[in-house]
């Protein structure tokens, strides 16, 4: 019974361990978008009628976006059906650690192939056009639509 146990936590805590590393530049830590004029950048928090489905991860317009960890690309993601959208309609599906996500309002330098953490991926879009005073943002969703949080610090 021990035993089971022991292998148990161990299993665990490889999933646990987990963690994005920084994806954009100028914010070393990932820090999180809390609470601005247009919404709150947490997973579940109210968009409308719906929720929102992925995590907030503060990022400046026109800033280098890095990938977290090893990736493979999977091809660039529309976010929106919304034609006044279109100037930061873009993303990328990304897969890496076991992890299936989705990176918001990036610009992508490529939309195959493999890059290594820390190299860059692609350009954050400027996001100020669309929403006036926003906190700038890439949005992160995981494509089982889960809360990415577990694998943030
Ligand atoms: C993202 O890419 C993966 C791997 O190719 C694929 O299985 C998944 O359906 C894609 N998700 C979206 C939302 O494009
Ligand atoms: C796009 O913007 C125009 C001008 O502000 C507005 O009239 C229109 O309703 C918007 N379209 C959508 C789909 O929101």
């Amino acid at each position: 019974m021990r035993h089971v146990v022991v292998v148990l936590l161990a299993v665990l805590c490889v999933c646990d361990a987990v963690k994005f590393g920084q994806l954009c530049k100028g914010n070393p830590t990932n820090s999180r978008r809390t609470s601005d004029s247009w919404g709150q950048g947490h997973y579940g928090a109210g968009r409308g009628t719906r929720q929102h489905q992925g995590l907030d991860i503060v990022c400046s317009d026109g800033s280098t976006v890095y990938a977290p960890f090893d990736v493979t690309l999977n091809g660039n993601v529309k976010v929106y059906t919304d034609p006044n959208k279109t100037t930061i309609n873009n993303g990328i599906n990304l897969s890496g650690e076991g992890l299936c996500f989705k990176l918001f309002y990036v610009l992508p330098d490529r939309t195959s192939g493999t890059v290594r953490k820390g190299q860059r991926i692609g350009t954050m879009l400027p996001m100020q056009r669309v929403y006036p005073g926003i906190t700038s943002h890439i949005h992160v969703q995981m494509c089982d639509k889960s809360d990415p949080a577990r694998y943030f610090l």
